[in-house]
């Protein structure tokens, strides 16, 4: 794992480390544990969930929603598996076949690489978390429109090295909030980040 990581690091090309792929490993298992009931395909979208359809999906994806890119432990989405299985919030619900830790480890990691759905790309959602976005930053009286300048991508980087490109958009706390070109933001604690972006973040992404 960690290999891999550092590899894709090196590559110039690799805006986001991504070692999880989506469709051949994180999607089978949905299919196998969950479209029974999270399904457009059989017509069952119990909490309005369908993941099997991926523009759907991808409004689940992004700050303060279900899925929140590199944060797995705030995301309810994951957080679901992980509770005790009696709990009511569990899922699959206790009666349905469980995820093996294994399996729960992989959408783990998935999430914690940024929950991106394709390959080699780095992002979900680029119609459906912008808006989003901007309603936020809005609503912080941040930015203007919420789109962060063009040209403002800058290398983020966490205390074990892995980096993401990504605008600065505001400070939250103790956390920063960022967004990938495809319109994806994040929410980082200023303590997982180098002293370099933690200095960026304080200093407004200049
Ligand atoms: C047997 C049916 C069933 C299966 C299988 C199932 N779920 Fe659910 N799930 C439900 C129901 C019913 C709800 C809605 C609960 C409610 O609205 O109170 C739900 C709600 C959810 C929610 C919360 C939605 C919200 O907006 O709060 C998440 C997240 C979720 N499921 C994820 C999963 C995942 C991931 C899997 C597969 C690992 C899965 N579910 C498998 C029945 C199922």
């Amino acid at each position: 794992m960690n290999r891999i990581l550092v590899i894709a690091l090196l590559s110039a090309q690799a805006s986001i480390v991504s070692a999880v792929d989506f469709k051949t490993q994180v999607a089978p298992l949905l299919k196998q544990y969950c479209y029974k009931c999270h399904s457009e395909a059989e017509k069952k979208e119990k909490g309005k969930l369908a993941l099997d359809n991926l523009t759907k999906f991808a409004t689940k994806v992004g700050v303060g929603k279900m899925i929140i890119p590199t944060d797995a432990a705030g995301s309810s989405f994951y957080k679901s598996l992980e509770l005790p299985k009696d709990d009511d919030d569990h899922m699959p619900p206790a009666k349905e076949t469980q995820m093996t830790e294994a399996q729960i480890a992989i959408i783990k990691a998935w999430i914690t690489e940024g929950a991106s759905f394709e390959a080699g790309k780095a992002g979900p959602a680029p119609v459906a978390a912008a808006p989003a976005m901007a309603d936020d930053a809005a609503m912080s009286g941040g930015m203007a429109g919420g789109a962060p300048a063009a040209g403002g991508l800058q290398a983020w980087t966490n205390t074990a090295g892995q980096s993401i490109q990504a605008s600065f958009v505001r400070m939250e706390g103790e956390n920063v909030v960022i967004q990938r070109a495809d319109g994806v933001a994040f929410i980082l604690p200023l303590s997982k980040l180098s002293p370099e972006s933690q200095a960026l973040a304080k200093n407004g992404g200049k």
